[in-house]
Order: structure tokens, then sequence, then C-alpha cells
């Protein structure tokens, strides 16, 4: 990625009963290079802002653009595979598959790619040691602390060395050590090419970020360090 994520007047409904207004013109520059806390009530559109630039889900109105060209909401075999080239995902919980194993896991993010399984089993087996849990390759989710589970999400979601890393509440079920480590880990991964978005409750690690925003009321309402 040459330089930025661009959020351009982002209106997000949601319809159930009644027409739900979550974000409200949000206007943002994600620049590479930096790490991104995302703070705000619960409720207030944590989620729903990281599942439009994971292009997982699509704004009402507005748009999105990658290295400067907007994203065509409508072209989901276009979306799917830059999310799979670009974007790693981190979520609070279930990121891994209970059928398989930690090393499986890992290495089958890869295939996306190239489908070349080779290079992603030895790709995978070098993050797990970096992550050390080069113990756990064989273990299946369900034998895994809380701690080891995300060691192994930010290992998947690294494994295409993605321009975009999202983590949408990566520590929310872990203790404050834990959860230290799992940020000392995911702080470890900002590189120059490399835009990390994070959304927390914890006061303290979005403290640590470069630059920290807060979603009230549908928009981006303080911003320390951004633009
Ligand atoms: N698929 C959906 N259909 C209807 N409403 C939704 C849907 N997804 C989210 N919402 C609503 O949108 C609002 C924002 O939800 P979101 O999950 O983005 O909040 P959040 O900031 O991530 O909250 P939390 O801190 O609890 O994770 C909430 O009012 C929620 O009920
Ligand atoms: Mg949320």
């Amino acid at each position: 990625m040459n330089n930025m994520i661009i959020l351009k007047n982002i209106y997000k409904n949601y319809y159930s009963s009644k027409k739900i207004e979550v974000l409200k013109n949000v206007n943002f520059i994600f620049k590479t290079g930096k790490i991104y806390s995302l703070m705000g009530p619960s409720g207030s559109g944590k989620s729903t802002l990281l599942n439009l630039i994971s292009l997982i889900d699509k704004p009402s109105s507005g748009y999105i653009k990658f290295d400067n060209l907007i994203i065509d909401q409508e072209d989901n075999d276009k979306k799917d595979n830059i999310r799979s080239k670009k974007i790693g995902i981190i979520y609070q919980d279930k990121n891994l598959l209970s059928d398989f194993n930690v090393l499986e896991n890992i290495y089958m993010a890869r295939l996306s790619l190239d489908n070349n399984k080779k290079k992603a089993v030895s790709d995978a087996k070098d993050i797990i040691r970096k992550v050390g849990l080069d113990k756990r390759l064989s273990h299946f989710p369900s034998q895994l602390s809380g701690g080891e589970s995300q060691r192994v999400a930010i290992s998947r979601a690294l494994i295409n060395s993605p321009d975009i890393i999202l983590a949408d509440e990566p520590t929310g079920n872990l203790d404050y050590n834990n959860a230290k480590e799992i940020f000392k880990l995911l702080f470890s991964l900002k590189n120059k090419n490399r835009i990390i978005i994070f959304a927390t409750h914890n006061r303290h690690f979005a403290n640590i970020s470069d630059c920290k925003l807060n979603l009230i009321n549908g928009k981006i309402s303080s911003i320390d360090g951004g633009n």
C-alpha cells in the first residue's frame, strides 16, 4: 500500500424494526506507518466502522478509497480479493476454525494468495515460532488458552503480510497481563508500509497508539495525532 485509507462522507444505517443511524458523515484519512486506536461507548459503531474498512460490510453512502482508488462496493469478488491480500482481521474471539489445528488455521489463510501449500506451511511455522507457540502446532483451538488463541489469530492475520491490520477488541476476553502481551505483539507489527487500527474499551492501550480516535454520535469526534 503506497499511502492510505480514505473514508469520505461515510454514513451507515441499519434497518431492523426501525432505521438505526450508526455512522453519520465520517471523514478520515488513515496513514501508513501509524497505529490507530478506536474508542467509544458500546453501540457507538466501532465494529461497524471496522467492518466497513475490512470490506465485509458496505456503507449506506459515501465511499472508501484504498491507494487512492475508490472501492467498488458492488464488486464482491474484487473486495474478497483485496481483503485476502491486503487485510488481516483479528476479533475478540471466534477467530479460529475449531476443527483445524493451530498450524492448519494459520497456513490455510495463506492459500488464498497462491495455493502454494509448501510455502504456506513454512511461513506459518515461521510466524508461530515468532509468537512463541511452536509447542502448540498441533493443538486444536479448544485446547488453547485465551492468550494463546489470540496469538494464533494474530499469526493468521499476519501470514499474508497485510498492509492493513484491523483488530476489534482483540483482548476483550483476556486478563490484564495477557492483554498487555497481545498489545505488545500487535504494536511490534507496526511498520512504515502498514496501517493498524484497533478498537478497545481500555484507555491504557488506546493511549499508547499513535493516534486516538473517539466515535461519538456517529462521528469521529476527538482526534489526537490524526488529521
Ligand atoms: N446487523 C445489524 N443490524 C441492525 N443493527 C445493527 C447491526 N449491527 C450493529 N447494529 C447496531 O449498530 C450499532 C453499532 O454497533 P457496533 O457493533 O458497531 O457497536 P460497537 O461500538 O462495536 O459496540 P461494542 O463496544 O459493544 O462492541 C448498535 O446500536 C447495534 O445494535
Ligand atoms: Mg464492537
